[in-house]
């Protein structure tokens, strides 16, 4: 079983919710406290083992490529006037592992992991994305990196949620289960609760073979008229091992402004620096 060592960050989305923020800059640069969303998936991914970060980026994104480089007029600014540049550190990538692709129309979560089709060559590698912060320890993928080297194929992060929320995910079709690992039957992307065949839904982390590309490949529309993954996902099933792995932490949706700003106040609560004084306010409040 070849090792997970490739992931691929679909960060080529306007980020229309969060307008006028998103106007000039990525909204995967938009902190929770005070890093940015893609900065916490990038961690999450290297504390997995994951080596190379294939970023599918799209028009106004070259932010997230220029946040990971080096910042010479700041730094060099920095250290004449004898500040630390410890703060900096998380940005800190090594030389070439970060490699990025443009998806040049906006055609779905599907084209835009097959955009990265010939970084990813022919091995199995995590997709991350990046609004769904996951707070964990391990973290999430480390989790499914965890699963994957016991039961191999493909691995999706599973999640219950309220019936009525299931059109805004992918859901899947539950088998047996296995404590937190739930065989896969079938996926469905973005049903009416009255359809949906399970309150499973699919959050924003996969482990996937690389025959998905040739699948994806197909272009084939689903719902809402883009290339769905979830599609291309549910024809491995049958011919792939195939599993939900429940995760065992907190998620925040960070693509919606509501998820966003309870995620700054439950990781500011986390941080010793500023949890006293937000706490002081709330209680306060
Ligand atoms: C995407 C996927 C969906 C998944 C969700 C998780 O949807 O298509 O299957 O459940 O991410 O966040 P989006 O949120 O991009 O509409």
């Amino acid at each position: 079983m070849k090792p997970v060592r490739k992931a691929v960050f679909p960060v080529a989305g306007l980020g229309t919710r969060f307008l006028p923020a998103t106007k000039a800059f990525a909204k995967e640069l938009l902190p929770v406290v005070d890093r940015p969303l893609i900065q916490y998936a990038v961690d999450e991914a290297r504390e997995a083992g994951i080596e190379q970060m294939i970023f599918v980026t799209g028009r106004g994104k070259v932010g997230l490529e220029d946040y990971f480089d080096i910042g010479f007029e700041l730094e060099t600014t920095m250290r004449a006037r004898g500040k630390s540049l410890d703060l900096l550190e998380p940005t800190r990538m090594p030389p070439g592992s970060i490699a990025s692709v443009r998806q040049q129309e906006p055609l779905g979560l599907g084209h835009a992991v097959w955009c990265a089709r010939e970084i990813v060559g022919d091995e199995p590698f995590a997709v991350l994305l990046p609004d769904d912060l996951m707070v964990g320890k391990p973290g999430c993928v480390a989790q499914m990196v965890e699963a994957y080297n016991k039961v191999g194929g493909n691995i999706v992060c599973v999640q219950e949620v309220p019936r009525e929320r299931t059109a805004s995910y992918g859901v899947i079709t539950p088998g047996s289960a296995d404590g937190r690992l739930t065989e896969v039957k079938g996926l469905v992307e973005k049903p009416r609760p009255e359809d949906a065949p399970s309150n499973l839904a699919v959050v924003g982390r996969y482990i996937l073979q690389p025959e998905i590309m040739r699948i994806l490949e197909d272009k084939e529309t689903g719902a809402g008229g883009e290339i769905q993954l979830t599609d291309a996902m549910a024809k491995l099933i049958g011919q792939q091992p195939f599993h939900g792995l429940t995760f065992e932490g907190e998620r925040h949706d960070c693509g919606d402004k509501v998820g966003f700003v309870i995620a700054n106040i439950a990781l500011a609560l986390k941080r010793d620096d500023v949890a006293p004084a937000v706490r002081a306010f709330i209680a306060d409040l």
